[in-house]
């Protein structure tokens, strides 16, 4: 069998690596339009695989070239294909009807167009990217104009994978979702998976239940950040401990433990995307009581980021201008060089329009990419304030803090689990405070060394030298 994958990005490269891995007998092309991101999924370094995900590039130093290619010849490889997986980008529009909602379907619809055009045997494709309930539809409509409809059967399989640990959650997934009216199509990719995942795993539902259920998972899964972060905000003005309340329900087997990890807010280019997809479904279908009700988890993030931007700003006796604060973490979470949506462009945002100057430490983002996430979020002098020494990035925790008023913990990377307290507190200017967005400080160790400490959900700490305030 040959299988093509159309987007090499986060999910097209970790997915058909692994199916390739997995599955020997099965020939594997993942094509892209963008030749630079191929190069890198071809360099022979594979510290330069343009996705960061921990053990992939031990499956793709293990398949590539053997059974999976990485290629732009995107029209010879739809040409060849039996089985055609659609994995390219479906972002929030930015234009035109549904601006700011509902998901632009333009490259999906680019894909289905060309596949239509070329391909003149039996195939199947294979919805991978998270699409709006209904858009196999709109595929089947694209073939059947050109006569194609019988030749191709649509079948949709979204993903489930979370960036940082893909490799693991590709390998042993919760399940597989498979939706399709055709029986034989259904049982041909049910029997790639079954290579290596437990049939009773492989679900299979009707095509508009299996889209339908990528973007009511995500929802619930952002539902969950939302309501724990909610209530972080009550603990902070009442005394509670949010990691103590979140055990004390995760325990109960009806609410389970997982996701509720109170955060200076969620981030990923799905969270928020799918949700607005789903509002805007619920609106075009009259459903707006159910709209808003999704709204409010966004609604609900966006304050939670601002928030702690505000509490910031607040703590250091109303100003950051020109104070040195540090920032560790860009990337949405830890294990990723992923940064869409971080919820740490928008709390650097806010500090830069306060006038802060910011120090920014991340293990995987580029300085190129931290422009680029700022001027999008309306930093447009991004460029100036590098050349000004306002904005930086630097190489470690210890030029991060040296020197600033403030560190801000924005993603939970390991090493800032076990920062030498003692060391960094003394390179810093005083009262010398730690703002942490994702709980993995120590606070009675950095209380001890002096820091005032702010941890989402668990109010402040006063460091020994500030004790009487
Ligand atoms: P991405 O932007 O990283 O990759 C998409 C790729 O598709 C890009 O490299 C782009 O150049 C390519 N592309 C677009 N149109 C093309 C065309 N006509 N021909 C060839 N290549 C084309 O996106 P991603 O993060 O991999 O997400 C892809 C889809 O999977 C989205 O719908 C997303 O919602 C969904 N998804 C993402 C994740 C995740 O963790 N990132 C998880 C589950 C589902
Ligand atoms: C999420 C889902 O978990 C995947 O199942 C889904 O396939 C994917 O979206 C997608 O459709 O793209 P991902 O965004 O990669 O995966 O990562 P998550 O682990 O879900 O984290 C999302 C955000 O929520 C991160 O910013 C994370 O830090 C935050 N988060 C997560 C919390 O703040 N608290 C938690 O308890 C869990």
């Amino acid at each position: 069998m040959k299988i093509t994958c159309i987007g090499a990005g986060y999910v097209g490269g970790p997915t058909m690596a692994m199916i390739a891995g997995k599955c020997p007998g099965i020939d594997v092309t993942v094509v892209d339009i963008n030749e630079s991101r191929i190069a890198a999924w071809n360099d022979t370094d594979l510290s330069k695989l343009p996705v960061f995900e921990p053990g992939l590039d031990e499956i793709v130093g293990e398949a590539r070239g053997r059974n999976l290619h990485f290629s732009t010849d995107v029209d010879s490889a739809i040409g060849e294909a039996d089985m055609i997986f659609i994995s390219v980008n479906t972002p929030t529009k930015t234009y035109g009807t549904g601006k700011g909602q509902a998901a632009d379907l333009k490259w999906v619809e680019r894909c289905a167009r060309q596949i239509a055009e070329l391909v003149e045997r039996d195939i199947i494709i294979v919805e991978k990217s998270t699409v709006p309930i209904r858009t196999a539809a709109m595929i089947k409509s694209v073939l059947r104009a050109v006569g194609k409809e019988d030749k191709v059967k649509v079948l949709s399989n979204p993903e489930f994978l979370a960036e940082g640990t893909a490799v693991a959650d590709l390998s042993n997934p919760d399940r597989v979702l498979i939706g399709g009216e055709d029986e034989e199509s259904i049982e041909k990719l049910v029997s790639v998976y079954a290579q290596w995942v437990p049939r009773e795993k492989i679900l299979t539902t009707n095509l508009w239940s299996s889209e339908l259920s990528k973007l009511t998972a995500n929802a619930f899964l952002a539902q969950r950040v939302s309501s724990i972060n909610s209530i972080s905000a009550l603990c902070e003005v009442t005394g509670a401990d949010v990691g103590e309340v979140a055990k004390a329900i995760g325990t109960d087997s009806r609410i389970g433990p997982r996701f509720l990890q109170a955060s200076v807010g969620f981030g990923g280019s799905c969270f928020q995307k799918d949700i607005l997809n789903l509002t805007y479904l619920c609106d075009y279908f009259g459903l707006p009581e159910v709209a808003a009700y999704w709204k409010s988890v966004i609604e609900l993030n966006d304050w939670q980021k601002r928030r702690f931007a505000e509490k910031i700003v607040h703590t250091l006796f109303n100003t950051v201008a020109e104070k040195k604060i540090g920032i560790l973490g860009f990337a949405f979470k830890k294990d990723t060089n992923d940064t869409r949506e971080s919820a740490a462009i928008y709390v650097c945002r806010d500090l830069l329009i306060e006038k802060a100057h910011l120090a920014i430490y991340d293990p995987r983002v580029s300085l190129q990419q931290i422009i680029r996430d700022l001027e999008y979020v309306g930093i447009t002098d991004a460029q100036d304030l590098v050349k000004s020494g306002a904005l930086s990035k630097v190489d470690s925790v210890d030029q991060a803090a040296a020197d600033s008023h403030a560190l801000a913990i924005l993603t939970e990377w390991d090493e800032f689990k076990t920062l030498d307290y003692n060391a960094i507190f003394e390179t810093m200017k005083k009262p010398a405070w730690l703002f942490d967005g994702r709980n993995i400080v120590d606070r009675k160790k950095a209380s001890a060394t002096g820091f005032d400490v702010y941890s989402i959900g668990k109010g402040e700490s006063h460091g020994a030298e500030w004790e009487v305030r």
